[in-house]
């Protein structure tokens, strides 16, 4: 299906002129100097043009005849000997149908045989090795990227195919490790359950450095030592997903470690779930992603009202950042070939430098065929909030004697994916979020 989305990128770029696309795709990675191979992932721009998700290989897309070419790496018998069976040709033409297919070694004839007036790249790296062969010609590093972006963020029906097969299995693990929940097991004992899921379901590589994070690490964004004991009475947060294809998925749950939220947990839980279903139904054609931030922000703002940790008017609250203080990152993202896909800030559009927002990592306003991820949150991290108790300002709107109190509360964070439809949105998540499901599920 990949001819579709060279397509796309042909329909962007110029074909008046005798110009090309000059692509590498990625090498194998050693760890140091060992003979330790990492698993190979193929950069994402050429694994969108091309489908070939194997090391070393380059393209060429010459824009008048809107030709193909692909060049292999030659393989000798050493290759074959320590890596496997090496493809031939015939297989090669068969699997990734190139209009052209060559060993690298052609690159040079090929290139002197299109004889471009220009040639377009992602980057100076790639535009230095093409240099190597056509000295004279301008290389455009301007346009490609943009178009590519353009051209990802729209996702087609068999990417989408993709992303709903990703969902699916990260929909078996993610219920795997629900089930398999309790105190007294660690954290990376849920990482096992839930690699265990997706290889076995036949994916292969996460999408992400999954997080499994008990207690206080719920509330850590990036948390990836997985190491701790889980223990009776922690949040549980789980945040992790692999790739169908390339293509990624991306949920968060949190749960109660022991199958019941308690009275102050469950007060979070609603809050941060309240505001992820309020978003997920504005979700439609047309909407802001920053608005979407904002509507998020407040409703979780009155649930910390309610359950006074905070006080004052919800206006006030967002105009003086101090939602900031417990949703410290964005609403969410586009997914796709990367798990923080491309395309949130087109060409001029800016980061809004205001605490409460500036990590969004979108700003563009929904169409059909977009994916992203809803994943509103709320954290008690001791580093911004025993500040905020000794600012005068901040000071104002909090509760001091019921914050401190819930200050090893950790955090929580639901993350579903969305598809834009015509007319909403389709979600591919299918994993229990509602309390009363969640403890029915742990209950057995
Ligand atoms: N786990 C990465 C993210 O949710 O954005
Ligand atoms: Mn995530
Ligand atoms: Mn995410």
């Amino acid at each position: 299906m990949h001819h579709l989305h060279r397509e796309k990128l042909f329909s962007l770029l110029d074909d008046e002129e005798s110009a090309i696309v000059y692509m590498k795709g990625a090498e194998l990675m050693y760890r140091n100097d060992t003979d330790y191979e990492f698993p190979f992932r193929q950069e994402s721009n050429f694994w969108y043009l091309t489908g070939v998700n194997e090391p070393d290989f380059h393209l060429v897309l010459d824009l008048k005849n809107q030709d193909y070419h692909l060049f292999a790496p030659k393989r000798d018998a050493q290759y074959a000997v320590w890596h496997g069976r090496v493809k031939t040709k015939d297989h090669l033409q068969d699997e990734y149908q190139p209009d052209h297919l060559h060993y690298e070694s052609k690159l040079p004839q090929v290139l002197k045989d299109i004889d471009p007036d220009k040639i377009y790249c992602l980057n100076q790296e790639q535009s230095e090795f093409i240099e190597q062969f056509e000295r004279e010609l301008p290389i455009d590093l301007e346009t490609l990227e943009d178009a590519l972006t353009h051209c990802r963020v729209f996702k087609t029906g068999w990417e989408l195919d993709q992303m709903r097969e990703a969902a699916r299995v990260n929909n078996i693990a993610h219920t795997a490790v629900l089930e398999a929940l309790e105190p007294g097991k660690y954290e990376h004992e849920m990482k096992a359950v839930f690699d265990y899921h997706q290889i076995k379901n036949g994916l292969m590589q996460d999408a992400y450095n999954g997080i499994f994070a008990a207690g206080e690490n719920s509330a850590i964004l990036h948390y990836v030592e997985n190491n701790r004991e889980i223990k009776d009475g922690d949040l549980f947060l789980i945040d992790a997903g692999f790739e169908c294809n390339g293509y990624s998925s991306d949920f968060t749950r949190t749960y109660p470690a022991n199958g019941a939220f308690t009275d102050s947990q469950a007060e979070i839980y609603e809050a941060v779930l309240e505001a992820q279903k309020q978003v997920i139904e504005a979700s439609e054609p047309d909407v802001k992603m920053e608005d979407l931030h904002i509507l998020a922000a407040r409703v979780m703002m009155q649930g910390l009202k309610d359950a006074n940790i905070v006080k004052g008017s919800i206006d006030d609250i967002m105009e003086e950042d101090i939602f900031a203080l417990f949703f410290p990152h964005g609403l969410g993202h586009f997914l796709g070939l990367d798990t923080h896909d491309v395309g949130g800030y087109p060409k001029g559009v800016e980061r809004i430098d205001r605490p409460g927002i500036k990590f969004l990592r979108t700003r563009r306003t929904l169409q059909p065929g977009m994916v992203l991820t809803i994943e509103p949150g709320l954290y008690f991290v001791p580093a911004l909030l025993e500040p905020a108790l000794e600012d005068d300002t901040a000071s104002k709107f909090l509760n001091a004697s019921k914050l401190k109190e819930m200050m090893d509360l950790g955090g929580v964070r639901i993350e579903d994916n969305i598809i834009v439809t015509d007319d909403g949105y389709e979600n591919m998540t299918d994993v229990p979020k509602e309390r009363a499901d969640i403890e029915q599920v742990m209950a057995g």
